[in-house]
């Protein structure tokens, strides 16, 4: 003979249930948002001065009329690189180095940073860097 649940718990174990597909539609839900935020997602910059400096998310390497432009995410565990000091970019967290063509100089990163596409705004004549 089947055990018997009562009504109560019967209606507890199928709320429970319906969490499991209404989590996973959240779930989708936020993932597709995030990845609709990050391709639309531009970073516009006007006349960055000569070498490197930092503008927000991105390095820029202006060296004559070549234009680099990198992440400033530090490709060993993902710092944020906020400072550039005799021609050499350098990580707060574990003093990677980094020379004007993102290449590294000084570990513990062994990876170039993430070098990122722009176009020129022609109206504006602005550098627009699509974030990924
Ligand atoms: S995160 Fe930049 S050196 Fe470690």
């Amino acid at each position: 003979m089947p055990a018997k649940i009562s009504r109560k718990k019967f209606f507890k174990i199928f709320a429970y249930l319906l969490l499991i597909p209404f989590a996973y539609l959240m779930n989708q839900m936020v993932k597709d948002h995030r990845k609709f935020q990050s391709a639309n997602r531009e970073f516009r910059i006007s006349d960055p001065p000569p070498g490197l400096s930092i503008s927000g998310p991105v390095i820029i390497s202006r060296l004559d009329n070549d234009i680099n432009i990198f992440s400033s995410r530090c490709t060993h565990l993902g710092c944020k690189i906020n400072k550039i000091e005799n021609d050499e970019i350098i990580c707060p967290c574990h003093g990677s180095k980094y020379d004007k063509k993102g290449n590294p100089t000084n570990g513990p990163s062994i990876k170039a940073l993430k070098k990122l596409n722009f176009t020129i705004d022609e109206a504006t004549q602005e550098i627009v860097i699509k974030l990924s």
